[in-house]
């Protein structure tokens, strides 16, 4: 047998050094907010790197959106809205860039006063970007699993559930679907309309007492390639037993 060598796919390749190029505009932001804090009693507006910097990041961040754009058209898998909200504020923070470098590349008056509005709005967009860029990958409570309590409600993702403790949903059932669907339906996230944080808009969706009847069993068992089938093709599903506790839940009243 001939070894097995992955085919050459230099869109594809130029795609994935999305995850490589999305660092420099962070480094180069960075470096501008040094030199502006640490250079404060500077006139920036003879700076030889400033613009350097500035317009490195300005041309970094278009580098990493147009690695950005060919991986999320060329790769399967990544949830729409969430790629759709990333891509609107990589492009936002890709515009305060280049407006930041014109406005570090001419001698004007209140020059101070627009570059550093510009940084502080360069750094905002980043963090958000950066932000929802890692919820696409991650999930949504990545940061939040393993943070102390205090800190949970402000990193997002935490474990919210509407339901009397105790009961079989919020033993049994929600973890199930906290793992495998929490990421686009939980936590405010409403993919196709479901959200699924409190009990009733899980209830909603079942048909107590009749298993095959309900909505979430239903796509839960459609085939993975279809376009239906919850979770979507290529993430993690759940197993035969997981499903059966969730049948057993719904046969026995969803409650
Ligand atoms: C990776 C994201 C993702 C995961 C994980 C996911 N879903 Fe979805 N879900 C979607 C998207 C996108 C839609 C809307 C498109 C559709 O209806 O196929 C959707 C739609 C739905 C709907 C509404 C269908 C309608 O038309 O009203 C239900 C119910 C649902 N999902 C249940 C689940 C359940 C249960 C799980 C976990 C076992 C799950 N989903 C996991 C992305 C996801």
């Amino acid at each position: 047998m001939p070894p097995i060598i992955a085919e050459v796919d230099l869109i594809r390749f130029f795609g994935r050094m999305h995850f490589l190029f999305v660092h420099l505009p962070i480094g180069l932001i960075s470096a501008w907010f040094l030199i502006e804090v640490f250079g404060r009693h500077k006139d920036h507006t003879d700076s030889k790197v400033l613009p350097i910097i500035v317009w490195g990041a300005a041309f970094a961040a278009l580098l990493s959106v147009s690695a950005g754009f060919v991986l999320s058209t060329r790769e399967p898998g990544y949830l729409p809205e969430m790629v759709s909200r990333h891509r609107s504020m990589a492009l936002t923070l890709t515009g305060i860039c280049l407006a930041g470098a014109f406005s570090v590349s001419f001698k004007y008056k209140r020059a101070k006063a627009v570059r550093r509005t510009a940084l502080a709005a360069a750094m905002v967009a980043m963090f958000i970007t950066g932000h929802l860029g890692g919820t696409i990958t991650h999930g949504q409570s990545a940061l939040s699993e393993f943070a102390p309590d205090v800190l949970k409600p402000i990193l997002g993702g935490a474990t919210v559930v509407a339901a009397p403790e105790g009961s079989d949903f919020a033993e049994k059932v929600y973890p199930i679907l906290e793992r495998y669907c929490a990421e686009c339906h939980g936590q405010g996230e409403r993919s196709g309309g479901f959200n699924m944080d409190t009990l009733e808009a899980v209830q909603l969706r079942v048909q107590p007492g009749d298993p095959y009847r309900s909505e979430i069993i239903r796509m839960l068992e459609l085939p993975l390639e279809s376009d239906h089938h919850m979770p979507p093709d290529g993430f993690d599903q759940p197993s035969a037993e997981e499903i059966l506790e969730i049948k057993a839940w719904i046969a026995g009243g969803a409650d």
